[in-house]
């Protein structure tokens, strides 16, 4: 028989349980089971459950983890900043889904809470993913306005049509729930842009305003960096503001074949 020797940290376990309530306010509490990792330990990682007392706690998953790490656990660690769905720091996953934690509610999920970081990242600390590859990929589509005209004395100016083209593009907040969803990316994630970053870098390409176009084009040119895209879909599924990066995907390709006729 084949064996096979799983890589170091590879086997969560089961962790510890803190706040387990009374039987006869067990109802009035919420099950969270949370995947925690320390480095700075040798242990495996292992999945904590924590009991939170729903009649004291916020309506988000947010909220919940917050109370634990305020009111039960102080060592858990997670991002999270602005609370609004603004930032994209506290996306993880959260009963089966990329997500972000501060807008989804407690009251969708049934029974138990589970709570993991991101899939296919590697992990710095607990819920904590390391985006450092994610953010240098976003660095390589050089996402800022190019131009080669004469500065205007004010502003950069753009017709109402054109502006309306950002639409869906724009509003992308880098919380990387979509790439990280996206089995291309998973397999690939070295050499693949994955959704987010490609949303990105269309969202440059149809801004009326930018005079780089073929340049973005060219650089996006290439079997791995653009075209290990299969049309799977999980981006837009996962997105937590509504986008469909797979769109955006299509309309880059679409670009490309337009140039060469
Ligand atoms: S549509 Fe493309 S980017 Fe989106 S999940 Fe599928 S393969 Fe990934
Ligand atoms: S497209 Fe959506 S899921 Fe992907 S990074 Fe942007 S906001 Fe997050
Ligand atoms: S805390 Fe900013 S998006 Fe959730």
């Amino acid at each position: 028989m084949v064996q096979l020797t799983l890589p170091k940290n590879s086997t969560i376990k089961t962790g510890s349980i803190r706040n387990k309530p009374d039987p006869a306010r067990r109802s009035a509490f919420r099950e969270f089971r949370i995947y925690r990792w320390n480095p700075d330990t040798d242990e495996n990682p292992h999945v904590d459950t924590y009991y939170v007392d729903l009649e004291k706690c916020g309506p988000m998953v947010l909220d919940g983890i917050i109370k634990i790490k305020n009111e039960i656990d102080p060592t858990l660690t997670f991002r999270r900043s602005c609370r609004e769905g603004i930032c994209g720091s506290c996306a993880m996953n959260v009963d089966g889904t990329n997500t972000l934690a501060c807008t989804k509610p407690l009251e969708d999920i049934k029974g138990t809470v589970k709570i993991y970081p991101l899939p296919h990242t590697p992990v710095i600390k607990d819920l904590v993913p390391d985006l450092t590859q994610f953010y240098a990929q976003h660095r390589s589509i050089e996402p800022w306005l190019k131009t080669d005209s004469a500065e205007p004395e004010k502003e950069w100016k753009q017709s109402r049509d054109d502006r309306e083209k950002l639409d869906g593009l724009y509003e992308c907040i880098l919380c990387a729930c979509c790439s990280t969803s996206c089995p291309s990316y998973w397999w690939n994630s070295d050499r693949y842009l994955g959704p987010a970053v490609l949303l990105q870098a269309y969202r440059w390409i149809v801004d009326s305003r930018d005079e780089a176009t073929g340049e973005r084009l060219d650089n996006l040119e290439d079997p791995f960096r653009l075209y290990r895209c299969h049309t799977i879909m999980n981006c837009a599924k996962a997105c937590p503001k509504g986008l469909n990066p797979a769109k955006a995907i299509a309309g880059i390709k679409k670009k490309l074949v337009e140039r060469r006729f």
